[in-house]
């Protein structure tokens, strides 16, 4: 009998232990963030952001491309944690800003701007990457995009860093592995990699990134439509352009959020050597194709890649700060 209560309560403790790590586990799965995190503290937030965003998006055709961008730029340094919005580096480091991997970001001020509005319902709750991370999800629907959710309770960065930036930013030339490094460690597969580049269905590239493509590519790099290289050329006619103002449509509907992107890759027409790379290898061909077909898959995908970039190596719990200006540590 002893030796039962003995078994039975060594069964209890395993019971238990075996409980704990599993809630914790789940816990920990979700990375600290969840879909109701502002449930008590914020409970509009979101309806906030996606009310702040409307008048910069009707004012300005390009706003909505210029924060689909910011995604991606502030979680691939760092993670997402607004390191991109900060105006200052370390001591004598500037910040990310400064790095030629972020030229063209633009707007950054807008996002400044709705965590004021943010700031006057809930003082002090919701970090300024929430906030980038909803506004972004916003241009993406208001392009004419999928309306999608993503978790909340993400914190701010208190640094921010030109070198990381330089590190960390892929060149505009990158092929199909390199690709597959930027993406794969957040847990992308190669569908939600080639429909994470479908961003490119918005806005514009600058000649200073266009250039070296256009007249000193690297092997393999080429524009091989002579018509796209040629009207490319009309809008960048310089190997050093004059000013840092000229650029080109990254597809053929630069406001519009739609798979014209694909089929502007299937036909030759991609941009930068990144987005021709995943029209040309093996590997992916095939789903561009199939995106250049299908666009509700390619919805569909992108959403889920979006949520996959927009939540990992985040900043939770008591890490970081809640940063009250983003342009600037509290
Ligand atoms: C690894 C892959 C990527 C590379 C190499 C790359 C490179 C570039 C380059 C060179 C530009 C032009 C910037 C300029 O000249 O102004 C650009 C623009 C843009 N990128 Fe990417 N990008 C990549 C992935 C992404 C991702 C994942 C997103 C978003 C989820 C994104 C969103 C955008 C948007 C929206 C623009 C247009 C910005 C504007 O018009 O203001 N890109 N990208
Ligand atoms: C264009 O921008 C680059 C990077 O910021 C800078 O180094 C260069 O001086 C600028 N060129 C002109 C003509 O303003």
């Amino acid at each position: 009998m002893r030796l039962i209560i003995k078994y039975l309560s060594l069964l209890v403790v395993v019971v238990v232990v075996v409980v704990m790590g599993v809630v914790m586990g789940i816990v920990e799965a979700g990375g600290g963030l969840s879909y109701d995190f502002y449930k008590d503290s914020c409970p509009e937030v979101e309806n906030i952001v996606k009310t702040a965003v409307q008048p910069i998006f009707l004012t300005d055709p390009t706003a909505s491309s210029a924060f689909l961008r910011f995604i991606f730029h502030d979680c691939q340094v760092q993670g997402c944690d607004a390191s991109l919005l900060l105006d200052s580096g370390d001591q004598n480091m500037g910040p990310e800003m400064e790095s030629i991997r972020n030229f063209g970001i633009k707007k950054r001020e807008s996002i400044g701007h709705i965590k004021f509005l943010v700031e006057s319902e809930c003082p002090g709750q919701v970090s300024c990457a929430d906030v980038l991370a909803l506004a972004s999800k916003e241009a993406v629907s208001f392009a004419g995009g999928p309306s999608f959710r993503i978790p909340l309770g993400r914190r701010d960065a208190t640094s921010s860093s030109k070198e990381m930036a330089d590190a960390h930013l892929p060149a505009h030339s990158i092929n199909v592995d390199e690709l597959l490094n930027v993406f794969m460690p957040k847990g992308m597969d190669l569908q939600e990699i080639v429909a994470i580049l479908g961003a490119h269905t918005l806005g514009v590239g600058h000649c200073l990134n266009i250039v070296d493509r256009l007249y000193n590519p690297e092997e393999g790099e080429e524009y091989t439509d002579f018509s796209h290289q040629f009207l490319l050329r009309l809008a960048c006619p310089t190997r050093v352009p004059f000013t840092n103002l000229t650029f080109a449509l990254n597809d053929l509907t630069p406001i519009i959020f739609d798979n014209q992107y694909y089929r502007d890759v299937m036909n030759g027409k991609g941009l930068f050597g990144v987005d021709s790379n995943i029209g040309m290898d093996e590997r992916t061909r095939p789903i561009v194709e199939q995106f250049a077909e299908d666009q509700d898959t390619f919805f569909q995908v992108f959403s889920s890649a979006f949520v996959k970039l927009s939540t990992t190596n985040v900043l939770t719990g008591d890490k970081g700060q809640i940063r009250r200006q983003c342009n600037r540590v509290n």
